[in-house]
């Protein structure tokens, strides 16, 4: 069923809410740490990009701005409302509707595939992480960035006890999946769901798409200037980045060490 069919998406009620407050350089965090951050992980090689829940494309649209001359950015979303912002933007990616768990790309399409905080809102992560594995070829990078699960779970947060005289950054069931609503500004209520680490490193391994780096920045200056404790939250992570490869098929893999070994 498509979004219109299905009366729009979610996201369509947060889509201004996001262009102000997150784009076009309203957040110091994106434009400061993230987008760097996601060009350095897809690299100056890649030539066919995915970015996976694209929203207003900002990702996509730095990620056109560099790399190889012949480099084709896409970026996917099931929001109307977050494409039309991508749109009317431009920037050179091209834009296409649809969710991460049905990925309208054949196997292997893309050298690189960006997932930047959407696959806490996805309804099915499974899926979402197969169909990347899926149009991921052979050596491409998957760069995954999530709201750290370790520190920015459900029930994790910043705790300031005036009777004990204690700060201190209180860590959620980790090990629970659960989903939570969050009043993240007034009138602005989006679903967050927790999962473990493990859950979305496993199944990427299960299908050869291996964990080779992972970077958790420190928040940038600007958020903890209202801190109660800069120096506390400074080392507590809200992002963790994580980026997998693709490997090549065991086929290839056999092929590689005969060639290397001369079959010895
Ligand atoms: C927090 S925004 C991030 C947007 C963009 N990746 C960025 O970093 O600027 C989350 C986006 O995920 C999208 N989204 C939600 N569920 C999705 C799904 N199942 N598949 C793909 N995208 C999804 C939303 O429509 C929204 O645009």
């Amino acid at each position: 069923m498509s979004e219109q069919a299905a009366g729009g998406h979610p996201w369509d009620a947060h889509a201004a809410w996001w262009k102000a407050t997150f784009t076009g350089g309203a957040d110091p965090e994106y434009d400061r740490e993230i987008v760097p951050l996601v060009r350095r992980e897809v690299g100056e090689g890649a030539r066919r990009v995915l970015d996976v829940g694209t929203g207003e494309g900002q990702v996509a649209r730095s990620l056109q701005a560099c790399g190889p001359a012949d480099r084709r950015v896409v970026g996917i979303d099931p929001s109307g409302a977050q494409l039309a912002f991508a749109a009317g933007a431009g920037g050179g990616p091209c834009f296409v509707q649809g969710r991460g768990e049905r990925l309208p790309f054949a196997d292997a399409t893309f050298d690189a595939v960006v997932c930047c905080l959407v696959i806490e809102h996805a309804d099915d992560p499974d899926a979402v992480l197969a169909e990347m594995a899926r149009v991921l070829a052979p050596g491409g990078r998957l760069v995954l960035l999530v709201n750290h699960p370790l520190y920015q779970g459900t029930g994790s947060g910043f705790i300031d006890d005036q009777i004990l005289g204690e700060r201190y950054w209180r860590v959620g069931p980790y090990l629970d999946e659960s989903v939570a609503y969050e009043e993240v500004d007034p009138g602005v209520a989006i679903a967050f769901a927790h999962r473990p680490l493990s859950r979305y490193v496993n199944p990427l391994g299960a299908r050869d798409v291996v964990l080779v780096r992972m970077d958790e920045p420190r928040p940038p200056a600007e958020l903890l200037a209202t801190s109660l404790d800069p120096a506390l939250e400074s080392a507590i992570p809200r992002l963790l980045s994580l980026r997998f490869e693709a490997r090549p098929p065991p086929a290839a893999r056999v092929r590689d060490w005969d060639e290397a070994t001369g079959g010895r």
